[in-house]
């Protein structure tokens, strides 16, 4: 609650210039942190009910939220997905991970990472997101921590991305990655090939590197599909919802984990209890997990 208080007071005061207010590390990301009136990386952290969100974006939750309740619930289910990924994927040898399109990676006030650095001093992970504002709140939830990296960039610029994850020295290519991309395929245009992308990824990474995905069929929202869809893209972006085929056929090449490609969230690696909607699934939300040979 003090934290809430905290990014209110500093986006006004940054509003009228006055940064010395500002506890981050520089004034460039301060200016970042601040500038996006609504962020829905932000948005979504409310929605998970925690704390690193501005009036600005309660605001715009709310307004949608009202009409659409069911998005709390994806994007819970989303985050025990990634959960349980990430667990699938430690339990094959797995040390570094590429968060693509990470958002906020907190919530509920708790680091969502914190049990899996707990388990090895190895464990890395490279968290990517387009949005700055996202990047520049997410890089100080997470100053604390050597064992992670958040850089601004466009996932679907595989070559951009990998380049540095490798100069920074986060990824070593010569190891298998565990490549998350959980509530972000929709997001990506078509232009951006969105279908190839976890293959691109796959390929650049050495043999039992592990990909786990969602994404929203044309199923979800049902009568309110507009309000869901402002409420998970967000005021700039568009989403574009996929077929069950189409988002089969981005696993293409790959050898998918059983139960397969499955709407979530109780089919999908079932007795991993980490969710109070454990039992439910949620409508046009798929999931999967595979592996590269
Ligand atoms: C629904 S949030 C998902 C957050 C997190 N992965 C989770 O599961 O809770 C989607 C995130 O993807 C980011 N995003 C959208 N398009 C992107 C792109 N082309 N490259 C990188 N990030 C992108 C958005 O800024 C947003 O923070």
């Amino acid at each position: 609650m003090l934290w809430r208080l905290f990014v209110d007071l500093g986006g006004k005061l940054l509003a009228g210039r006055e940064e010395r207010f500002v506890a981050v590390r520089s004034s460039r990301v301060a200016r970042e942190f601040y500038s996006v009136p609504v962020c829905s990386a932000r948005v979504h952290d409310y929605l998970l009910r925690g704390s690193n969100s501005f009036s600005a974006d309660r605001r715009y939750a709310d307004s949608f939220a009202a009409v659409q309740p069911r998005v709390r619930r994806l994007l819970r289910t989303e985050r025990v997905f990634w959960t349980r990924a990430v667990c699938f994927m430690l339990d094959r040898g797995i040390r570094q991970f590429l968060d693509l399109g990470a958002g906020l990676p907190v919530h509920d006030g708790e680091n969502d990472l914190a049990p899996f650095h707990g388990q090895d001093d190895q464990v890395r992970f490279v968290h990517i997101d387009s949005d700055p504002a996202a990047v520049a709140h997410g890089s100080m939830l997470l100053s604390r921590r050597s064992d992670n990296l958040y850089l601004q960039a466009d996932a679907a610029d595989v070559a951009h991305v990998v380049s540095a994850c490798v100069q920074s020295g986060a990824i070593d290519v010569r190891r298998p990655v565990g490549i998350l991309a959980v509530g972000l395929l929709h997001l990506i245009p078509p232009r951006s090939r969105p279908k190839a992308l976890v293959s691109r990824y796959c390929s650049v990474f050495a043999p039992g590197s592990v990909a786990a995905i969602t994404h929203l069929t044309p199923r979800f929202g049902g009568e309110h599909r507009a309000e869901a869809a402002r409420l998970i893209a967000g005021p700039d972006r568009t989403l574009y919802p996929r077929s069950r085929a189409a988002v089969q056929r981005m696993f293409s090449g790959l050898k998918l984990v059983q139960p397969g490609l499955t709407l979530l969230s109780h089919l999908w690696r079932p007795g991993v209890p980490v969710s109070e909607f454990e039992g439910a699934q949620v409508e046009g939300l798929l999931g999967g997990l595979a592996v590269t040979n």
